[in-house]
């Protein structure tokens, strides 16, 4: 489990452009042309669905996807929760990987605000949820027990693409057994990229998916629910009951839109990225680099516990900011490091240890 809270950043100090920032892919910020692509973008209010720009963004993911309709939201918490709100009733039950962001990291609140069972599911060595692991959690028609709904999937999980033909199973077991399924794909385009299987391919068996444009793609803000027109139109409800509708919110769809258009196919930097920083870290003995659970732009390392603080201070002294955790902690590549940067990190890493 990772915490958010124990970076050794000062926060009043500036972040961008004085520190190489390995604790998220989230910390990038917008580009030149990207804020210039959303200074230009034409705006209108949106709750009275009259801007353009949130309405291009919309239909242009919903494209990509080749599913009805899309759905701007300002967080992927809140996309996740109106898709789980949309699904299920009050009472009624989502299955969801034990590890996965939707149960993990998101202070339950389909359960806090919407009365429905969040249950966690156990997933294999690649954090996939399997038809066996399933199969007995889906509750009979008998009133000790909460209706089973929906089945709630991540791609990709801490980095690692799920495996394609397990997805497709579980989604075939659920839709015999009459549930829906809502993917978290925050990460999905780091999934097609490293796959080559098309965004289509990758949730053609899915209800609904949630992706991130603020996770590696470099825009500031926002996420899309992508699913057909009936489920979409619950989710508008849901959203503004959450407080989530926005006004002339164009201003940040210009970047989103910015991010889908240009910012996708350069995700495989990243990816070639993190696996030279998990060659480089790899040399070192004192380190355990989870070498096969580089797949995307995330590198596991291990190490003891009792040098935590002194490895983090040093890396932060050269400019390195980490965010270290007892057990595996992650390093995330995203657009804000160049490879000459992973060249310093592995210095300062091989200082440190082989010195
Ligand atoms: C896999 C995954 N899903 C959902 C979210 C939630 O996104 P947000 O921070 O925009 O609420 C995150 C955030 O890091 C995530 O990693």
């Amino acid at each position: 489990m990772y915490s958010y809270h124990n970076s050794t950043l000062n926060q009043s100090t500036s972040i961008s452009g004085t520190l190489i920032d390995l604790r998220s892919d989230t910390v990038t910020l917008p580009s030149e042309d990207m804020l210039k692509a959303a200074y230009r973008s034409p705006l209108g209010d949106d709750v009275y669905s009259e801007d353009f720009t949130v309405l291009e963004l919309q239909s242009f993911a919903a494209e990509m996807f080749h599913k009805d309709s899309a759905l701007f939201f300002p967080s992927g918490t809140q996309s996740n929760l109106a898709a789980i709100l949309s699904h299920c009733n009050r009472g009624e039950e989502a299955l969801v990987g034990r590890e996965y962001h939707s149960f993990s990291h998101e202070a339950h609140g389909a359960s806090v605000l919407g009365s429905v069972a969040l249950s966690p599911i156990d997933t294999n060595y690649n954090d996939e949820l399997t038809v066996e692991s399933l199969k007995n959690e889906i509750k009979p028609d008998d009133s000790h027990y909460p209706i089973t709904k929906l089945v709630c999937l991540e791609n990709t999980v801490s980095g690692k693409v799920q495996d394609q033909h397990k997805i497709d199973e579980v989604c075939r077991l659920a839709h015999k057994s009459g549930l829906k399924i809502h993917l978290d794909g925050a990460r999905i385009f780091h999934a097609h990229v490293h796959s080559g299987l098309s965004l289509e391919s990758l949730t053609s068996n899915i209800d609904s998916v949630s992706v991130c444009l603020s996770k590696g793609l470099g825009s500031p803000i926002g996420s899309l629910l992508i699913g057909n027109e009936e489920l979409i139109e619950k989710a508008k409800r849901i959203r503004k009951l959450l407080g989530g509708g926005m006004r002339q919110v164009g201003i940040i769809a210009g970047c989103g839109l910015y991010a889908l258009q240009n910012n996708i196919e350069r995700l495989s930097d990243d990816h070639s990225n993190a696996k030279r920083l998990a060659d480089g870290l790899s040399t070192i003995e004192q380190l355990e680099v989870t070498y096969e659970e580089t797949q995307t732009n995330m590198v596991f390392i291990e190490f003891s516990e009792a040098i935590e603080g002194e490895l983090s201070r040093h890396l932060f002294e050269n400019k390195v900011n980490t965010t270290f955790t007892s057990g595996k902690s992650r390093l995330v590549c995203h657009m804000g490091i160049s490879t000459e940067n992973i060249d310093h990190i592995i210095k300062c890493f091989v200082k440190f240890f082989c010195h």
